[in-house]
């Protein structure tokens, strides 16, 4: 049972659609993109590079690379009107709230790429989106610490440019770290697209009724925003730092068996895998080499890590064959940059941007595709008579 609708396009299978993006094997942790594992992506590839791919089938050659690196970087700057949206919200507002409108509102400034009959507006459309994420994402941060918003500069790369636009300011010039480029290019990496969980099941079923990409993008942003989904990044790191030292951790895994405790280990379990997120693995020595690059360290690592092997020596977690998932470790490296927690389920966002709309195009330019309507088990009172209030 993979999504939360079975949608049967005529065979008795449980799975919400067909697809050729992404296969995940839960038991045995495996995750592909067009038969690419992640590992070896997110170590060799690169965020624009495994775009192409999910956009496109194929990994791109060279020129082609380039080509579609130069698109992306044509749509990164946003109408002017939109920076006024900004200005509604409270600053203390959370930049996932932020994404949710700004997003949605897209369609009112972009509207020439909404006709989704169109393939070539569709691919507009997903250009523009995966191209002005980091734009939004940037824009959010920047109006709730009170700093000016950055124009894009569109020589550097594409994380670099989110990179600048978040940390630099008009003041000083802003040197693109590549240590720190680089690993936040494989976080977007490790984020990308991830099969029919629940928020591109959310941007499928929305995008299935022929609703327009931007207002399906930012369904797929509401959805993420959850703390069982893509929420889980920020309150791992909050958990693992109201852990805080390595002797509190017995607390929390009692808590977290403890069935009348709503208390979940944040970063563990996964709805698919039943074995080590693959992510997991990547993000962990990610963070290794980004602290050894950086010669930084954070307690908050060691806390994790001692956390992860106590958890899974476990016969609870063992039995219920829970393990980290991409959630648990992200926090400690995006903290290390100088992201606040408010900003991770944003990132997530940003990169899962490149999956929503490569599954979005999938599924519109079926001819077969039809609108999406989950049905259900009615377990309510069968057929009665309406009685008067006054005889009630
Ligand atoms: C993401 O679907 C995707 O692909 C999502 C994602 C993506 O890339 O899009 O991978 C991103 O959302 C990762 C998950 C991030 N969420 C968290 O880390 C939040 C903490 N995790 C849990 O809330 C939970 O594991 C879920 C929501 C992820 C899955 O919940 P399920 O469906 O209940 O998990 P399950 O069926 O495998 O649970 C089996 C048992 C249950 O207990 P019983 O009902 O059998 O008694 O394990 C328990 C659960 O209550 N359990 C946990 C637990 N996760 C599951 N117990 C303690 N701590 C946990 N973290």
């Amino acid at each position: 049972q993979t999504g939360m609708f079975t949608y049967d396009p005529g065979f008795t299978s449980t799975a919400s659609c067909e697809s050729t993006l992404t296969y995940i094997d839960g038991d045995e942790g495996v995750l592909l993109h067009r038969g690419y594992p992640i590992g070896q992506l997110a170590e060799q590839s690169s965020f624009m590079e495994v775009a192409y791919l999910l956009l496109n089938h194929e990994l791109p050659s060279a020129a082609e690379l380039d080509k579609f690196t130069y698109t992306i970087s044509r749509h990164t700057m946003l109408h002017e009107q939109l920076a006024q949206f900004y200005r509604g919200f409270r600053r203390d507002a959370h930049p996932m709230a932020i994404m949710c409108g700004v997003v949605g509102a897209l369609s009112a400034f972009y509207h020439d790429s909404t006709d989704i009959a169109d393939p070539h507006q569709r691919m507009i459309a997903s250009h523009r989106l995966i191209a002005k994420m980091p734009t939004i994402a940037a824009m959010a941060y920047k109006y709730s610490v009170g700093q000016p918003f950055l124009y894009p500069d569109n020589s550097l790369s594409y994380t670099g440019n989110f990179l600048r636009m978040t940390f630099g300011v008009p003041a000083e010039p802003y040197e693109v770290n590549p240590v720190v480029e680089r690993a936040l290019d494989r976080i977007f990496i490790l984020h990308a697209d991830h099969e029919q969980n629940a928020s591109t099941s959310t941007v499928r079923l929305a995008g299935s009724s022929g609703a327009n990409p931007f207002a399906c993008i930012a369904a797929g942003i509401a959805c993420l925003w959850g703390p069982a989904h893509g929420g889980a990044n920020e309150a791992a790191l909050n958990m693992l730092r109201e852990i805080g030292t390595p002797d509190r951790i017995p607390e929390y895994i009692a808590r977290a068996k403890d069935k009348n405790d709503p208390f979940r280990l944040m970063g563990f379990g996964h709805r698919v895998y039943k074995n080590y997120d693959p992510r997991a693995t990547v993000m962990q020595k990610t963070v290794r080499e980004v602290f050894d690059s950086l010669g930084v360290s954070d307690p908050v690592f060691e806390t994790a890590l001692q956390l992860e092997e106590i958890a899974l020596k476990d016969e609870y977690f063992a039995e219920k064959k829970l393990f980290p998932n991409v959630d648990f470790y992200s926090g400690v490296i995006l903290s290390a940059i100088g992201f606040p927690t408010t900003m991770f389920t944003a990132l997530f966002a940003l990169a899962r941007t490149v999956g929503w709309v490569a599954q979005w195009n999938e599924m519109i330019s079926d001819p077969e595709q039809k609108i999406g309507r989950p049905r259900q088990l009615y377990t309510g009172p069968t057929q009665r008579d309406y009685v008067p209030v006054g005889e009630r």
